[in-house]
């Protein structure tokens, strides 16, 4: 039986480090993450991880890989491509042809926040290629866990991943064929992507930048207050007239950010009015 204060330590410092809360209701929820913890580790269970990750040899501080390692078990990674497909049509139907109309000579720049292993930032690369071959664009993508991040800028995915939500017409065309059977993103593409570390709690956003923001499926793990802190940063991130789409079951609900919902092709975003 694990000691409630084990759980609380971890539960703690995952929420002091990236936002996302596990309540003591929750505690369950850590116990498979933290058994491929103390697996990494060679150790055989949750108490002699408690005692590394608290033992006085750190005088209270955790080394960076421990660090690394606790946050990389911490978060949900799950995602596939062309989620929430309605998403990427308010993209192609309505979005670019706004900022076509602007004709302010710069293309769409779009922020992938919280990309996971890449599906959302190359559906977004694919949708647009598709249906834009002369737009000058650029994808900003980025995410917490390091390992994510490694397997997005690779672009690199197994058959099961290709087969959750990949059109066949549309893998031939972005992905090439490996021996050992994956596929890989063609080289041709990778350069629209700047895949890079952010922690959207503690990082700060750039400026009035991106035409665009999706961050989907990311802030349902925040409370009330780091979600409303995110989403005013990346209000300022937003130029005018920017947009900010989120998952399709999430909500700015009680939020008091002046983001103007909008119902548009069937889906919901978020407009930046000046
Ligand atoms: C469930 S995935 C969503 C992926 C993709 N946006 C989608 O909808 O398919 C959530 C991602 O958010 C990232 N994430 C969670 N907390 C974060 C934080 N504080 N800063 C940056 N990324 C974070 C996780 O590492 C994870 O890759």
């Amino acid at each position: 039986m694990v000691d409630n204060i084990v759980y609380k330590f971890f539960a703690d410092y995952i929420y002091k480090h990236t936002g996302i809360v596990y309540a003591e209701n929750e505690y369950y929820r850590l116990d498979r993450r933290l058994q491929h913890l103390y697996e990494a580790f060679g150790l055989s269970n949750i108490d002699q991880l408690y005692q590394l990750y608290n033992s006085n040899d750190h005088g209270g501080m955790v080394s960076k890989d421990m660090h690394e390692k606790l946050l990389e078990i911490a978060t949900n990674n799950e995602t596939y491509f062309f989620r929430d497909a309605t998403h990427f049509d308010i993209l192609t139907k309505v979005i670019i042809p706004e900022i076509q109309k602007e004709r302010s000579g710069k293309g769409p720049h779009i922020w992938s926040a919280g990309c996971s292993t890449g599906q959302e930032p190359y559906s977004l690369l694919m949708t647009i290629l598709d249906l834009f071959q002369d737009l000058k664009f650029a994808i900003d993508a980025t995410d917490i866990s390091a390992p994510a991040l490694i397997k997005a800028k690779k672009g690199n995915y197994d058959n099961l991943e290709i087969q959750r939500g990949m059109p066949t017409k549309t893998l031939l065309k972005y992905f090439k064929q490996q021996e050992d059977d994956t596929w890989t993103i063609k080289s041709l593409y990778s350069p629209y992507i700047n895949f890079s570390h952010l922690n959207l709690l503690s990082d700060s956003f750039p400026s009035s930048e991106y035409n665009v923001i999706f961050c989907r499926n990311v802030l349902i793990y925040q409370n009330q207050i780091n979600k409303k802190n995110i989403v005013q940063k990346f209000y300022n991130a937003l130029k005018p007239r920017g947009y900010f789409i989120m998952g399709s079951g999430e909500s700015l609900n009680g939020l008091d950010i002046p983001l103007t919902r909008k119902f548009i092709e069937g889906g919901m975003v978020f407009q930046k009015e000046k």
